[in-house]
């Protein structure tokens, strides 16, 4: 279970310890996380999980039934991204479960669902967890991810002790731009989408952990989850056929952030990547 990276990293005191997954890619996303987290939870100790679970059903969407197998591995707080619409029972299931599934902030108005939620630890310590999505490379009438940052914070911050912020987006200048325009107001700036972990962790300014694409859960071999074979033939037919999750070697790809509780702001900051054999 512990990776030399992190044999070194005490156990949180006065630090609030989140983790947060990246996106859980179709069954051997769930069944590797059923099988790694509660040992995790164990072991690095975190006080909340927070996974991005939009390629969860297949590798595209969420539905009840994967939602609940997630949050039975023991994640509390599941965010979403591009493919949240993938899947119809997403609709009821957003409205249902408002206080630990949300999905992008900044979708139009009157879409179903919640942008931000805030969850209580066991200790007391409130989390705002924030899911916005990119407009760079992503197709769709999307709102201002920085402007709906504003709002959610003008409205939420009196209610939470830091914040959380899923920025699910393609382009590493979007997402590092967010990060700074939130320097200072969020705890961690977190990317997904891109499916690759890079390994750019910062505090920024002393104070917002940022890493700029935490990765993918799921298939290790393939191309960003999927068989290779299909995803190339996409590439060469022009083709969108059906893709299907690679075979073979799963990895947990996720982050650790310790929080000030005082402050609010980030104090460190730890990548996960790990191979099954
Ligand atoms: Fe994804
Ligand atoms: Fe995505």
């Amino acid at each position: 279970m512990p990776t030399a990276s992190f044999s070194n990293i005490p156990a949180p005191s006065e630090y609030f310890r989140l983790m947060f997954v990246g996106d859980i890619v179709a069954r051997p996303g769930r069944r590797v996380i059923a099988d790694w987290l509660p040992k995790a939870r164990h072991y690095y100790n975190p006080e909340v999980v927070i996974a991005n679970g939009e390629n969860a059903a297949g590798g595209f969407g969420l539905d009840v039934r994967t939602a609940e197998e997630i949050f039975r591995s023991s994640v509390d707080v599941i965010t979403l991204g591009n493919h949240v619409w993938d899947r119809k029972e997403i609709f009821s299931l957003l409205e249902r479960e408002k206080a630990r599934l949300v999905r992008p902030a900044n979708y139009p108005p009157d879409n179903p669902g919640t942008g931000m939620t805030i969850w209580t630890g066991h200790s007391g310590f409130r989390l705002g967890v924030m899911n916005l999505i990119g407009r760079v490379f992503i197709p769709g009438a999307l709102d201002c991810p920085f402007l709906a940052a504003d709002r959610l914070i003008e409205e939420h911050s009196p209610h939470y002790d830091a914040l959380f912020v899923d920025m699910h987006a393609e382009a590493t200048s979007e997402k590092k731009a967010l990060a700074w325009h939130l320097a200072g107001r969020a705890a961690a700036v977190i990317g997904t989408h891109t499916h690759t972990q890079t390994a750019d962790e910062v505090i920024i300014e002393g104070k917002t952990a940022y890493l700029s694409d935490v990765g993918m859960t799921g298939p290790h071999e393939g191309i960003i989850g999927f068989a290779q074979e299909e995803v190339v033939e996409r590439f060469i037919t022009g083709r969108n056929s059906r893709l299907e999750p690679a075979k073979g070697r799963t990895q947990i790809n996720a982050v650790v952030v310790d929080i000030c509780r005082e402050s609010g702001e980030a104090r460190g900051i730890y990548r996960i990547n790990e191979v099954t054999k």
